[in-house]
């Protein structure tokens, strides 16, 4: 489940100012290899000094668009623009960007050092600024007292920064970071986050990373586009994709979240809810807080996350809020939330999380204890796709 939406996000959305031209512009950008076809028309446009992450499940086509974008493939069909220029032909060496592999790539027969510095080397840059640029990037990735070691003497998370301080050595004015923290334990994840974060503003670079942890995806990027079978579904801000996901598939992909299929009632705009709309689902009626464009008897999911539901073994005061019925039939204890399992009447499970707020509790729920779980108008979403 993701905790939080990260820290709050410097002031930047070039993307909502219709002047701002893209840096980076997909353009119905097609790949196929053979029959199959692993990008499908696909418009994107990449703001610079973004950073922007790649979400969705192994062979949706990640790799694929960031090769084509590095110059190691090039589009079936589409073109790619670079500063509104198309890039078709330019060979990798010859773009502004770096990729860092999903599988590292590094040099078996060079040190640590060597590995870093060798991109400098072939720029010919001068020996004291190389050095200077390597030790510089050893102590980012925490490697400093590994400089003289060759990649088979390093564990597979070092091996990773490796790559990392490789790949950012160069300065590169576009970063392409495939799984670029994958390898490393929770902690240095967390830390390296966050140094990744103050490298991309510091040096004001652009930064397009794949990674499978949404909570990173959540915490280090601008803006998240989420793909599906070579397709993107939603390109929002972390806050957008989590709080308003425009399907049933990225609400799914991002966090926990309970999705109940139902249909589109009415649209209620004077009720005592206020401005709301109502969806019928299996036993009950939910009360949502949204504007949506849909046909009465529509088929819609009603979708709400955990940490929105109250629960509680009253039944809420306030009658103004969605309210079920039910009996806890399970609990995950994980710290810092407990998720509660809720069997509702027809037999369907609703989760609802709850924040530990404090270490003793007067009345602990358990298991088999009937509850209510209720929620705001405004918790919910309804989903039409
Ligand atoms: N050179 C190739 N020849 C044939 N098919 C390929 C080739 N490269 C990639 N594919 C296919 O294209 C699809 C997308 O691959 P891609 O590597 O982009 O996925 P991905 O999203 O990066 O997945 P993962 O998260 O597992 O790394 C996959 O089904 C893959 O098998
Ligand atoms: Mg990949």
């Amino acid at each position: 489940m993701a905790k939080s939406l990260g820290p709050v996000k410097r002031k930047f959305s070039p993307w909502t100012d219709p002047a701002s031209v893209p840096f980076i512009r997909f353009e119905n950008v097609t790949k196929r290899f053979g029959d199959f076809v692993a990008v499908s028309n696909l418009n994107l446009d990449i703001y610079e000094r973004e950073f922007f992450s790649l979400l969705g499940p192994s062979g949706c086509g990640k790799t694929t668009l960031m090769r084509m974008l590095a110059g190691f493939e090039e589009p079936t069909e589409g073109r790619i623009l670079l500063q509104g220029k198309d890039i078709s032909g330019v060979p990798p060496y010859r773009r502004p960007t770096n990729m860092m592999f999903q599988s590292y790539a590094l040099f078996p027969h060079m040190t640590v050092e060597k590995n870093i510095a060798f991109g400098l080397e072939q720029d010919n840059l001068p020996k004291a600024d190389i050095a200077a640029r390597v030790e510089e990037m050893l102590k980012l990735v925490k490697l400093d007292s590994f400089a003289k070691r060759k990649p088979n003497q390093l564990s597979g998370g070092q091996r990773q920064r490796v790559a990392l301080a490789r790949s950012l050595a160069k300065r590169p004015k576009v970063l392409l970071l495939d799984e670029p923290l994958g390898a490393l334990d929770r902690k240095l994840r967390e830390e390296t986050q966050f140094e990744l974060m103050d490298i991309q503003q510091d040096l004001g670079l652009t930064f397009l990373i794949v990674t499978h942890d949404q909570e990173e995806a959540m915490t280090v990027s601008d803006r998240i586009a989420v793909m599906d079978k070579g397709e993107i579904v939603q390109v929002a801000t972390p806050a957008e994709i989590y709080e308003a996901p425009n399907s049933r598939y990225v609400a799914d992909f991002i966090g926990d979240i309970n999705i109940l299929e139902g249909k589109f009632e009415c649209h209620d705009p004077a009720g005592p809810h206020g401005d709301v709309v109502r969806v019928a689902c299996e036993g009950f009626t939910a009360v949502v807080e949204q504007q949506c464009n849909v046909a009465p008897g529509q088929d819609v999911a009603f979708a709400v996350r955990p940490e929105k539901i109250r629960i509680s073994p009253e039944p809420p005061a306030d009658t103004s809020v969605n309210a079920l019925h039910g009996e806890v039939w399970d609990i995950g204890y994980l710290g810092d939330f407990s998720v509660f399992l809720v069997k509702l009447e027809g037999g369907r499970i609703v989760r609802a999380a709850q924040a530990n707020i404090s270490r003793l509790v007067d009345r602990p729920i358990s298991v088999g204890d009937p509850v209510w779980l209720s929620w705001r108008a405004d918790a919910g979403i309804v989903l039409t796709r």
